[in-house]
């Protein structure tokens, strides 16, 4: 391909959709061509249809395009990033990759699907392979690839250099922010002092996804990962930065120090894609690190930072939840699907 691939977002106005403009706007291999949301929006001029919500400059030229409807005969690209609601993202993604789209998505339709690759680059960059089976299986020009949920993302690059040990068993408890609930998801009645113990469907997630993340594929599937998993989650009063209180059981019984050195000899074994943090897990060895504020823009927002790493195996793990959890994963997905001459 010449010249940038053709770029379009799906749910362009909402929380999600928003990091997919910041990480898109000036990307050296993309050009968003078309910005779409539903049809409140549509014909509007993204600068008054999107109530711009980000501490960066909504870019002038992004300002000025017009929102067109969720809908293949209206959108111009290469591929499309999708920040639609799961519910609807289920029949229109489907029909984008009918339409020969490639769709990059961050709604939780498809992850489970078992032709769909649930991808995170660093961890199980080969899953993207599925492609194939599913246009063969499905009959589809296009394709689908999901990133996994925000809390999963989190954790599951943490416990990929924990394999090596012989991970069994995890149990985890997450402090997640609001952002994650999107912009009409929570009222501040409710979250402003106060931690809500409930996030539906966030616990299967988190109990499912890294079976497949952390799973083999063997050419024609992918065979899920042997570890136990046992989530508790909860929204708490941040606005960005998902935090998580981790337990890890395996086999060898490595000391803390051993976990901490696993941390940091962790190659993730990707290159050159623009999207990459220089380091994917950030060791820190202060006592109260890492904590929300101060850490969830390391990396541009990419990188997961871990400490408190203690016997058990225990220790906490951080990361921004809607660029590492949502858009920036996504967009670090179609990256690697370029760079592996899919695009
Ligand atoms: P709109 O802003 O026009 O309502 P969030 O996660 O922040 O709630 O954002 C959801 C995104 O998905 C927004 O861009 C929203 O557009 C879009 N969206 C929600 N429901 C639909 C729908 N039924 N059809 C098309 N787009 C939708």
């Amino acid at each position: 391909m010449t010249g940038p691939i053709k770029a379009g977002i799906l749910g362009a106005t909402g929380a999600v959709g928003q990091r997919f403009v910041q990480a898109l706007a000036n990307h050296p291999w993309f050009e968003i061509t078309s910005l779409a949301a539903s049809e409140r929006s549509a014909g509007k001029k993204y600068k008054d249809a999107a109530n711009w919500r980000l501490d960066v400059e909504l870019p002038e030229d992004v300002a000025e395009q017009e929102v067109v409807p969720v809908d293949p005969s209206k959108v111009d690209a290469d591929i499309v990033f999708s920040a639609l609601p799961s519910t609807y993202a289920k029949k229109v993604e489907a029909d984008f990759a009918i339409g020969g789209f490639g769709v990059a998505s961050n709604a939780s339709a498809y992850r489970m699907e078992k032709d769909v690759p649930l991808v995170i680059p660093e961890v199980n960059a080969d899953h993207l392979d599925l492609i194939e089976v599913q246009q063969d299986e499905r009959g589809w020009d296009g394709f689908i690839i999901t990133n996994p949920n925000c809390s999963t993302i989190m954790m599951v690059p943490t416990l990929k250099p924990l394999m090596q040990f012989g991970l069994s068993s995890v149990n985890v408890a997450t402090m997640q922010a609001i952002s994650g609930a999107g912009y009409d998801g929570i009222s501040s009645m409710a979250i402003m002092d106060n931690v809500v113990p409930y996030i539906a469907g966030e616990e299967e997630k988190m109990e499912t996804e890294p079976l497949k993340l952390l799973g083999t594929f063997d050419g024609t599937q992918i065979i899920d990962a042997d570890i136990k998993f046992s989530a508790s989650c909860h929204r708490v009063s941040v606005m960005d930065g998902h935090t998580e209180a981790i337990w890890a059981t395996m086999d060898d019984d490595p000391s803390p120090a051993d976990v901490r050195q696993a941390f940091l000899d962790f190659d993730p074994g990707l290159r050159d894609l623009p999207t990459e943090p220089e380091r994917t897990l950030i060791v820190r060895d202060e006592p109260d690190r890492p904590q929300p504020h101060l850490d969830r823009n390391m990396g541009n927002g990419m990188s997961i930072s871990i400490g408190r790493i203690r016997e058990g195996i225990r220790y906490v793990a951080m990361g921004h939840n809607t660029i590492r959890g949502a858009a920036g994963a996504s967009v670090l997905n179609a990256e690697l699907l370029h760079k592996k001459g899919k695009l």
